[in-house]
């Protein structure tokens, strides 16, 4: 509910209510509302329409600031959110504007501008810019492209691969003639990677026993890029299976993020020396300046389809918390997005 009045505007906002330890629960989350004075001079004010939920958002939850700071307790969550400006006193936003911000997790967000990207709705539709046109695409390419400079032919294999990202990975791979074998984690998502997205193979490794006696199955050539999303038993089996000089693009290990204890695995690096391979981890927002290219790359494949992409839409700002929660359940094929409803409506 967005009330106005003169002197103050209300807005609803989730707060970080405690810190989880391990797995995140309802409980560390809560509804607040907060008050904004009217917008000033050069000001604008977006009613957010969508909200992103990402796994980097775990570990802002922690005490320590990692490559970002912590939230902080009693404060509103941040993150990637996609809104119509309803006010404007700055002439570079117009009211009706659908602009890319990093205020998520709440209904109203005021701003200067800097860092306010307005987008064009025409392209995709407008949430596409959490998702595949977005953070996670742009991540996805980054990783190929950038990291392991990815190469026509190769043997790749991706975890978490029907999420945002990974699914991205999958397709790109494949339109650069790579043979692509993934894991994920229930059947329906094992479907759509075959059917939707091309993957050569893929592992449930859910039900598989054995993670890396099942890889070395379905890669008997072996595998000259593994594009990290898990970390752990993940990355243990890669290891064993990496061809010589191959890379590993380390873009993340969800695995990893709620643990109370060191991870187990992997117990083979040092196979890395004898294998010679190349090991690098990437953030994305160092790679911004690349978000042209990648743009310019990935929209032949769009509009001929050999790049599509599923969203899973959680309605209710009141539940982002659950979709941010199943991420690390597995809820999610493709993007996780909120949307985000007014009184006004959202589009
Ligand atoms: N380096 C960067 O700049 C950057 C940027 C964006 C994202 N990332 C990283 O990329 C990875 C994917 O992010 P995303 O936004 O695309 O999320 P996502 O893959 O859309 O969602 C997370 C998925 O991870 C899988 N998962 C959760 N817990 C798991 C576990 N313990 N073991 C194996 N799989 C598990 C689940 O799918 P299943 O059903 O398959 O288990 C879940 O759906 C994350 O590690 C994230 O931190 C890094």
């Amino acid at each position: 509910m967005i009330t106005k009045t003169s002197q103050a505007l209300q807005s609803q906002q989730i707060v970080l209510s405690s810190r989880p330890d391990g797995v995140p629960t309802k409980d560390n989350f809560s509804l607040a509302t907060a008050e904004l004075s009217p917008i000033g001079n050069g000001e604008i004010l977006v009613r957010n329409q969508w909200m992103s939920v990402d796994p980097y958002m775990r570990g802002r939850m922690k005490a320590s600031d990692s490559y970002v700071p912590a939230f902080e307790i009693d404060k509103a969550l941040e993150g990637g959110c996609i809104g119509e400006v309803v006010e404007s006193n700055n002439k570079h936003f117009q009211v009706g504007d659908q602009v890319l911000g990093n205020l998520g997790w709440r209904e109203l967000w005021k701003s200067d501008g800097k860092g306010v990207q307005k987008l064009d709705p025409e392209l995709a539709p407008i949430q596409t810019y959490l998702g595949a046109l977005g953070m996670t695409g742009l991540t996805a390419w980054v990783g190929l492209k950038r990291i392991a400079k990815l190469r026509s032919g190769s043997r790749v294999f991706v975890s978490a691969a029907s999420g945002a990202v990974g699914s991205m990975v999958c397709q790109i791979a494949k339109a650069n003639d790579c043979k692509v074998i993934g894991s994920a984690g229930t059947d329906e998502k094992i479907k759509w990677l075959k059917e939707k997205a091309g993957v050569d193979a893929v592992i449930n490794y859910k039900t598989t026993d054995n993670l890396t006696e099942e890889l070395g199955k379905l890669a008997p050539e072996g595998i000259d890029v593994y594009f990290d999303n898990v970390g752990s038993d993940h990355l243990e089996a890669a290891i064993d299976h990496m061809n010589d000089f191959g890379c590993i693009v380390c873009c993340g290990m969800i695995s990893t993020y709620n643990a109370t204890q060191p991870p187990s695995a992997p117990r083979n690096l040092f196979k890395i020396i004898g294998k010679r391979l190349r090991m690098q981890g990437f953030i994305v927002r160092d790679h911004t300046d690349d978000f042209d290219s990648f743009i310019k790359d990935i929209s032949p494949l769009i509009k001929t389809g050999k790049i599509v992409w599923e969203e899973t839409v959680t309605d209710g700002l009141e539940n982002a918390p659950d979709a941010f929660i199943g991420l690390f359940e597995g809820d999610n094929l493709g993007k996780s997005l909120v949307k985000i409803h007014s009184e006004n409506g959202s589009k």
